[in-house]
């Protein structure tokens, strides 16, 4: 239950044992050890992934059931929920997870870049807690985890549609709480900084400057995931440092701007080099 701070006074962690967990894009990297870490607590999960071998691979080592599809559109959603409903009966979790990192520059064109990017970073997101909210605020209980990006809350040079996106990934993330904490829906919103996985590796000169150095494993987001379920909190800082360039950029956006811009500027010496 939320506390008048916001603050749920029960621990989620107590309900993973024996729920039912959906992981978009749990064939690898962060959702992967999200499923690990869940069916390790006694979940029983149900893995998504767009590639149907990685999420059989993951499904077979958590003990859970494949729904291999696309997170990214309406259909794949919907088909997702129904296969989990059919295997779980109820979904208590649903870590919306699958992202993409597309795009690079102001010049990203609509259709392939910004409206791609715009389904699976945020529209996921919406398209699941719209199947899902009804069935949970009359249960009165239902967790929807977002797996945003320090992006999200700061923004990712050389990544303009990755970072909008994962903006309003974290909007909606916060808007859901706001609306419905006290009608027994708790939300987490994951936001990392460099985490060492395919999409980091696949990040270029940027990632590589921005990045890397502080860069984690996908296992120590899933542990500060459970962390924030514990602790009933709505953010989960894997990289806690986060929390100091959020508070800078928003009470001196200009200052934390020049140290953003001299970071772009030393991923062009780079890109020079
Ligand atoms: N790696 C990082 O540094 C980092 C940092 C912050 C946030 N994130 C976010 O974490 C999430 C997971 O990223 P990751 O680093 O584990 O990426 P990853 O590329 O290592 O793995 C993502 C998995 O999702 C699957 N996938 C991609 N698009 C999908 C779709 N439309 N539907 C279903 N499955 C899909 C891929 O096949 C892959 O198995 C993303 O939302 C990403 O934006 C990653």
């Amino acid at each position: 239950m939320a506390g008048l701070d916001g603050r749920v006074t029960v621990s989620n962690m107590e309900i993973v044992d024996g729920a039912g967990v959906v992981v978009t894009g749990g064939g690898g990297g962060i959702g992967r050890a999200i499923a690990r870490r869940l069916a390790a607590e006694g979940a029983r999960v149900v893995v998504n992934d767009l590639d149907p071998a990685a999420a059989e691979a993951v499904a077979a080592e958590v003990k859970g059931v494949a729904a291999p599809g696309d997170a990214g559109t309406a259909d794949g959603v919907a088909q997702l929920i129904a296969a989990a409903r059919a295997h779980l009966g109820e979904i208590d979790v649903y870590c919306s997870n699958a992202g993409t990192g597309g795009g690079t520059s102001a010049a990203a064109p609509d259709d392939h870049v910004w409206q791609r990017v715009w389904e699976v970073n945020t529209m996921a997101h919406v398209r699941a807690a719209r199947e899902l909210l009804p069935g949970w605020l009359e249960r009165g209980r239902g967790t929807f985890v977002i797996t945003a990006s320090a992006a999200g809350l700061l923004t990712m040079l050389g990544a303009a549609p990755y970072s909008v996106t994962k903006h309003a990934a974290e909007a909606y993330a916060e808007w859901l709480a706001a609306t419905y904490s006290h009608r027994g829906l708790t939300v987490h919103c994951i936001c990392p900084q460099g985490v060492r996985t395919q999409m980091l590796a696949d990040s270029g000169h940027a990632g590589e400057t921005v990045l890397m150095d502080a860069a984690i494993e996908p296992e120590q987001v899933a542990d500060a995931l459970c962390a924030a379920m514990t602790e009933g909190r709505f953010l989960v800082l894997p990289h806690p440092e986060v929390r100091d360039y959020y508070a800078l950029r928003a009470t001196d956006t200009d200052k934390w701007l020049r140290g953003m811009n001299k970071l772009q500027r030393r991923i062009e010496e780079k890109e020079k080099a």
